[in-house]
């Protein structure tokens, strides 16, 4: 991520850098001024007014009657708002009822929840009471014994001004993104959240405005959330992590993600981290047993390791090529007080899965979590048993993406390449499972062959 477009932090106050500052100036030009104001030098999440002053009507009326009025006004009544519509008033012995009618409309614009009174009736009628009275009656044919009873008890209630403040911050998104910028057509569609850390995907047309999203999404989710980023490249290298911008924010990534009854520490700009994938990982997680023995060869952080370790018992080996994973991995371990039984390495996955067979630890289960390469590693497994025919074969997860038509057909024969280096093997295929785990992008799919590996591989010989 570039540096200079960062938010800085300098004695706990952000500094925006001058690309920063500009582009969200610009973006204010075509917004409306008076609903972002946008202050460099104050909160880096506050940038745009979340309080809007609101001076409504209410009736002062006695307690007793007022359930009775509120019922016969029905709809003109404050409703679904972020206030109780019947206040107690100040010595608590009136109360005051209110309603969705503005005396005077906020500086920042009318909301769509409340409705101004013409000023022209304000002022030829002089009093909100008879205009009540005559639109409750105008949608009723007779005039009812209720009505009567509601003139009489407007009659006997005050009108008065109730101010209050109205927070935007509860609104969804795109209804706060549409009040700020009338003028947008479309806005994202969704999020994914990594710890304390919002993460976006933004389309082009909506780059402009991606500094008044972050904002707003860090206004909606503080303290919750610290830091909003947008992706800026594709996942790449081997490590598969991208590029990032911080929106806003805090420009430290690193947070702490709980997962799975766990808790993982991570650093977002330099390790993989894919919470979309809880759910597959407690899956197979729950499918394993305290006698079993886990190699995870692509480990990441450990989010396999860890939770087989501390929710199964199992003893677990995680490895990582990327040496800041491994770090944090380590450290992970620690945190979840499973030292006992689990041990990080830093290494190339067939280096990994050889030296365990050298050192005699004949793992049970074999995670292979690299979608974009796995099969590059099963070679390894091909002549890894032999003259050690007496130990248990594993049963290998290869997490692999299926492409075009049929992902289950692509994602088998690519296994069945990777072990064995053609499409139509020699041994049994019929144990292979392959399921889907995700849908990545169109005729992209993250899938899962599992299978034992199979003894004509196990024992045959090295190439
Ligand atoms: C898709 S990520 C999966 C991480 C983890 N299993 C998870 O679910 O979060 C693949 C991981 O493989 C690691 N990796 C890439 N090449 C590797 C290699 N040759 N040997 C071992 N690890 C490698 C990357 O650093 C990355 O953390």
């Amino acid at each position: 991520m570039p540096r200079w477009h960062r938010t800085l932090v300098f004695f706990g106050f952000p500094l925006y850098t001058r690309r920063h500052i500009k582009s969200s100036f610009l973006l204010i030009s075509k917004g409306r001024m008076t609903y972002c104001s946008y202050k460099p030098e104050s909160s880096p999440h506050n940038n745009f007014n979340v309080q809007v002053l609101l001076k409504l009507y209410s009736l002062s009326c006695e307690p007793k009657h007022c359930e009775e009025i509120r019922k016969l006004l029905g709809k003109h009544v404050l409703k679904g708002s972020q206030i109780k519509n019947i206040q107690v008033e100040e010595g608590g012995k009136r109360r005051k009822l209110l309603l969705r009618y503005l005396t005077e409309p906020p500086a920042e614009g009318i909301l769509e929840d409340f409705q101004q009174v013409s000023s022209e009736f304000i002022e030829k009628e002089k009093e909100l009471r008879e205009y009540l009275y005559r639109i409750v009656s105008e949608g009723t044919t007779e005039n009812s014994i209720g009505l009567q009873y509601l003139k009489q008890l407007l009659r006997n209630s005050e009108l008065e001004s109730y101010e209050f403040s109205y927070d935007i911050r509860k609104w969804p998104l795109n209804k706060i993104l549409r009040r700020l910028v009338p003028e947008l057509v479309s806005w994202p569609s969704s999020f994914e959240t990594v710890g304390s850390i919002i993460h976006l995907n933004l389309r082009d047309d909506l780059l402009p405005y991606k500094f008044l999203i972050g904002n707003i999404l860090l206004t909606k989710h503080y303290p919750r959330i610290k830091t909003v980023v947008n992706k800026t490249g594709e996942t790449s290298g081997p490590f598969r992590t991208f590029d990032m911008e911080v929106l806003c924010g805090d420009a430290n990534l690193i947070t702490e993600v709980k997962e799975n009854g766990c808790v993982y520490e991570l650093d977002y700009e330099r390790v993989y981290w894919n919470s979309k994938l809880e759910a597959e990982r407690r899956r197979v997680i729950e499918t394993f047993s305290s006698s079993d023995i886990i190699a995870d060869a692509f480990a990441g952080v450990g989010p396999f390791v860890i939770p087989a370790a501390k929710h199964k018992g199992c003893v677990a080996f995680g490895n990582d090529l990327n040496p800041i994973s491994t770090e944090y991995l380590s450290k992970n371990i620690r945190r979840n007080n499973v030292s006992n039984l689990v041990r990080a390495s830093c290494l190339d996955a067939c280096t990994f899965v050889k030296r365990l067979i050298d050192e005699e630890i004949f793992f049970t289960k074999l995670i292979m979590n690299y979608p974009s390469s796995s099969t590059e590693f099963l070679h390894v497994l091909k002549g890894l048993y032999k003259s050690r025919e007496n130990a248990p074969l594993p049963i290998v997860y290869c997490y692999i993406f299926g492409r075009g038509p049929d992902p289950f057909k692509d994602a088998l024969f690519s296994v069945f390449q990777g072990l064995v280096g053609t499409t139509s093997p020699a041994f049994d295929t019929s144990a292979f499972q392959v399921r889907l785990v995700r849908d990545v992008a169109p005729e992209k799919f993250h899938m899962l062959v599992e299978f034992e590996l199979p003894a004509q591989v196990a024992y045959a010989q090295k190439t």
